[in-house]
């Protein structure tokens, strides 16, 4: 085993350092503000060994947990560490006041009298809520992205954070993994438009502005790849996968600037992230140029030793700092683990003074050594925190993350008078569930549910009537506790189906609880948990129109809803103003235009799901046994990724293209025209797809290049075009590099990846 490390570490070693003597020489970024830099210097020459290791060692308060606690430190041995500047960030410690008074300690206390930097996971809003990221990137609409992590940024700095463990840009292919939530969906052109959004919402234009917060790409790399969904499970993915699918979000989030980076728990093809020089090393701050620093994720180098990696926490210390993780969460490993292993030289000191400039150069662009208060400001605090104005953006952003999935005989939308409504399931009235999981600051209950929205919309209350059906989760709901479903407590059903059989129209909201989703909750089961599926039936029984409300965190095997019910609106988890804006949409006040992020699975079987596969050698066969197929279930979702209706319809026409012919290094044009020849005005996302026929590697049968959210008023028309240039065509191929490969290729214009007209071209 020794030996083993031994080996691992030298190769570490050897790629970071090139100088002739051997000595460590590391790469640095490239857009280094000389003044902060000499300051760095300055502070880095009065530190001792333990104040810099100080820096890189990161703890919660004790006030919020998001995983396991270390396990030896109590509060009088924090504030001894604070004094002596063995704490360099803090998670978890929010609110104006609070904050100051741990940073007034923190500064006056200490020798240096260094700030601490303080983060927390800021995922979709602070106190207003925003649609769970999932559900944002069903707008394909990178504004309404950049906006809600504006927002975000405004309420969290003013209540002294200076930083958020988001975006989340993890890909991912399988309804399995409860993280699905978080991040974007299954295709790396959409996530990385959207992770690019996020990082300018949450990091503006200066860091140092008071109303900006460091943003921080996670979790590094491929933790969305989890074998069988199963969250924190190792991943074994190829070279090519690892480029050309997982990396492109986190590298667009180094061109937008961001300050900080995460890794990840996962094994990565047998090594896991936090140690994994070629990830941290190699490729982010070497490839491309990031000089902000790495934080581990939450005592992800104390799990080196249950990976197998490290026999104990100077080991673990040795190959995190080593692969080039910056900063310790609540691993414990740096305080106790690495002054020992640079006394004795198994690290170099060089290695832990980069880590240790890295931090402080946030620390410098954040403003914190100008005014380390600047932050705590219960004034501005008391003025943004929930504001009209924020609720009112909670409010368009939600409606836009909205997808329509079905509406047979346009039962949608509802008139808001002459027309009986049943409002039925547990999930309409709450007033908790919407504001999902990972919910920051969020007051709970403090959601508009679905019944208030319809109630606040329709004319008369009167002819609404609210059943909430049997109880969906049984036990009390929070972060860290598991859900008990209710299977057997039926009240409750036969109210509802009254309530049906007097009404014209039945809403229905069905789905999830929040916390079903989110960090540990994978799922072995994507279907309706509970009594929800009963309910739906015995309802339906008596009344036909019946429109679905889903409100959930990830894709749902929906089969027998979606070939009965005539609607289905994606409600996901919306936030804040989550029951307003579904009420916008199903009375018409907003006509939807979301799209799936996301491909929704006919079975779990299908899992991992995605449009942008391989072909394999055997793509068909009928009825024949011998091809790539299930013999009990089609090889199609359900729903495709890209999918969304709207109350009007569209019609695309004369596809062209500027030339059959691409040279290296030009560029080509296609359009087409999109007419809406429904009755009322709407918006469609006009969506770019490529396939590049032959290659040197295999490639997928579609990639999205482009997309474009258009308005047309019934009967206008506009034509929508796409440059594409030999860059869009490039991938990660046989050279391991980025390169295109002349040959031929298909691509489409049309409304979701499995619908389109199509042309081809040839890269010459
Ligand atoms: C999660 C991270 C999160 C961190 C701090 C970890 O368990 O994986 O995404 O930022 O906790 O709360």
């Amino acid at each position: 085993m020794k030996q083993v490390l031994g080996i691992l570490i030298v190769s570490a070693v050897v790629l970071v350092s090139c100088k002739q003597d051997g000595s460590t020489q590391l790469k640095s970024g490239t857009n280094l503000n000389p003044e902060i830099e000499q300051k760095i210097d300055n502070l880095l020459a009065q530190m001792t060994l333990d104040e810099k290791i100080g820096q890189l060692n990161q703890y919660t308060s004790r006030w919020e947990m998001t995983g396991p606690a270390p396990d030896n430190i109590d509060s009088v041995a924090f504030y001894n560490l604070l004094k002596e500047g063995k704490i360099g960030s803090m998670l978890n410690v929010t609110g104006a006041i609070t904050t100051r008074r741990v940073q007034q300690y923190a500064v006056d206390s200490s020798r240096l009298g260094i700030p601490i930097i303080l983060g927390y996971d800021v995922i979709h809003g602070f106190k207003t809520m925003f649609p769970i990221p999932l559900a944002e990137a069903a707008s394909w609409d990178p504004e309404v992205a950049k906006l809600s992590s504006r927002i975000a940024a405004i309420e969290a700095s003013a209540a002294g954070l200076h930083w958020t463990f988001a975006p989340m840009v993890d890909i991912a292919r399988d309804a399995r993994w409860g993280r699905v939530m978080e991040g974007s969906g299954e295709d790396p052109f959409l996530g990385a438009k959207m992770a690019y959004a996020r990082v300018k919402g949450f990091q503006g234009e200066d860091l140092a502005e008071e109303n900006t917060i460091a943003a921080c790409t996670k979790h590094f790399a491929a933790y969305g790849f989890a074998e069988a969904g199963r969250d924190y499970n190792t991943v074994d993915i190829g070279e090519r996968t690892l480029h050309n699918m997982v990396l492109p979000p986190f590298k667009a989030t180094v061109d937008a600037g961001v300050a900080t980076f995460m890794n990840s728990f996962n094994i990565l093809n047998g090594v896991p992230a936090t140690a994994d020089s070629y990830l941290q090393r190699d490729i982010l701050k070497g490839e491309w140029g990031f000089d902000g620093f790495v934080v581990s994720d939450w005592n992800s180098i104390g799990e080196l030793i249950p990976h197998g990696l490290a026999a104990n926490r100077e080991e673990a210390a040795k190959l995190a700092i080593t692969a080039g993780s910056d900063m310790d969460m609540e691993g414990n490993c740096y305080l106790l683990g690495l002054k020992s292993q640079v006394e004795k030289g198994e690290v170099d000191e060089v290695l832990v003074d980069d880590a240790v400039r890295r931090v402080l150069r946030i620390k410098f662009r954040l403003g914190l050594f100008d005014d380390p208060f600047q932050y705590c400001d219960a004034e501005r605090e008391m003025e943004v925190t929930l504001s009209e104005s924020h609720l009112n953006s909670a409010r368009e952003v939600a409606k836009k993350s909205i997808v329509l999935l079905k509406n047979e005989n346009s039962i949608l939308p509802l008139k808001k008078s002459g027309q009986k409504i049943a409002v039925i399931g547990d999930l309409a009235g709450s007033k908790d569930v919407p504001l999902g999981s990972w919910r920051a600051q969020a007051v709970s209950n403090s959601a508009v549910s679905l019944v208030e929205g319809i109630a606040s919309a329709v004319s008369n209350v009167s002819s609404l009537y609210y059943e909430k059906g049997p109880l969906y989760v049984k036990n009390q709901r929070t972060f860290a506790t598991h859900l008990q479903f209710n299977e057997t407590d039926k009240s409750g059903i036969n109210q509802a189906v009254d309530a049906a059989r007097k009404s014209d129209v039945v809403v229905i909201a069905l789905g999830e609880d929040c916390f079903q989703t989110g960090e540990g909750r994978s799922q072995v089961d994507i279907g309706l948990k509970g009594l929800q599926q009963e309910l739906l039936e015995e309802v339906y029984k008596v009344n036909k129109n019946v429109v679905v409300v889903l409100m959930n965190g990830r894709p749902l095997e929906i089969n027998w809803m979606a070939e009965n019910v005539p609607a289905i609106v994606e409600a996901w988890h919306l936030g804040s103003e989550a029951g307003n804006a579904i009420a916008d949409v199903l009375f018409g006040d907003y006509n939807p235009a979301g799209k799936l992020p996301v491909s929704f699975p006919r079975s779990v079987g299908q899992a991992p799901i995605y449009y942008n596969y391989m072909n394999t050698g055997r793509p068909t066969g009928g009825d024949a046994v011998f091809w790539s197929h299930y013999t009990d279930e089609q090889n199609t979702p359900l729903f495709p990724f890209g999918y969304g209706l709207s109350y009007t319809t569209f019609e695309y026409s004369e596809f062209r293209l500027s030339s059959e012919n691409l040279t290296m290094g030009g560029e080509l044009k296609v359009s087409a025209i999109i007419k809406n020849t429904g009755e009322v005005a709407g918006e469609e996302v006009v969506q770019l797809y490529i396939r590049d026929l032959v290659g040197s590697i295999s490639r997928p049968v579609k990639e999205l290049k482009g997309f474009e959210k258009i308005m047309l008023e019934p009967g206008e028309s506009k034509e929508v075009s796409f440059t594409i240039t030999t860059k869009d065509l490039e991938f990660y191929g046989i050279n391991n590099r980025w390169e295109a490969e002349p040959g031929d290729f298909k691509l489409w214009v049309g409304t979701n990846s499995s619908e389109g007209l199509e042309g081809e071209f040839e890269l010459k």
